[in-house]
């Protein structure tokens, strides 16, 4: 499974980054309104900036929602860099969009997913990726994993080659949840990433074993 941060932010890419574990970022609007981001101009520096710290696909979004103004936003999204990948939302103009973008090889990533439905018709118009938000779902008390395990099985059953990238994730059992459901990526935040370091039986043994170090 594929790992990918979830953020905007270029320190917390850093860190995740020089972790060596890192294949790519993802982003959202309100990602990049957290940052403080502001103008077109500033937006697209900042995708230019992400790309500079990692060499993986960078989601970057589109803010239109008719075929015209996508397929325009998407075409100068990709053109800042080899690694943008357009990241459309799951509405039927965007549908049409991904569709264009497929047939122009321009890489997409299908986000706002929440049924195994939508993730089949996002696989039809070939997106490269399709992003179910299980922490939404999970809010919702649905069951976000169980989605996971649902689209890969569909998209195996049928050979889709659009890859299943878990996005919503709000813990590190949510990550391990989602590797043994078979997602391809994970896109996570730093937090939950960290997370899967952490065991208290590790820090206990680790400080037995420094200790017992002082008597060598
Ligand atoms: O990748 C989608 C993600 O950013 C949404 O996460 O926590 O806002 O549901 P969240």
């Amino acid at each position: 499974m594929k790992f990918f941060i979830d953020t905007a932010n270029l320190a917390q890419i850093k860190e995740a980054h020089d972790l060596g574990i890192l294949d790519g970022v993802t982003t959202n609007p309100s990602l990049m309104a957290k940052e403080g981001i502001k103008g077109q101009d500033a937006v697209m520096q900042h995708y230019r900036d992400i790309c500079s710290i990692v060499d993986g696909p960078v989601s970057a979004e589109v803010i239109a929602t008719d075929f015209k103004g996508i397929v325009d936003e998407g075409m100068k999204l990709a053109a800042l860099h080899e690694n943008i990948v357009v990241k459309v939302p799951m509405i039927k103009e965007g549908v049409k969009a991904i569709k264009y973008f497929s047939d122009n090889d321009i890489k997409t990533n299908c986000t706002l997913v929440f049924s195994a439905g939508q993730a089949i018709l996002a696989a039809k118009a070939g997106a490269t990726m399709v992003s179910p938000f299980i922490g939404r779902i999970d809010d919702a008390n649905w069951d976000g994993v169980q989605l996971i395990e649902q689209i890969v099985n569909v998209y195996n059953a049928q050979g889709f080659m659009t890859e299943v990238l878990a996005a919503s994730i709000r813990s590190p059992l949510h990550i391990v949840k989602c590797a043994e459901a078979g997602a391809d990526i994970c896109t996570c935040p730093l937090s939950s990433i960290l997370g899967l370091l952490n065991h208290p039986l590790t820090d206990i043994g680790l400080a037995k074993f420094l200790e017992d170090a002082k008597n060598l």
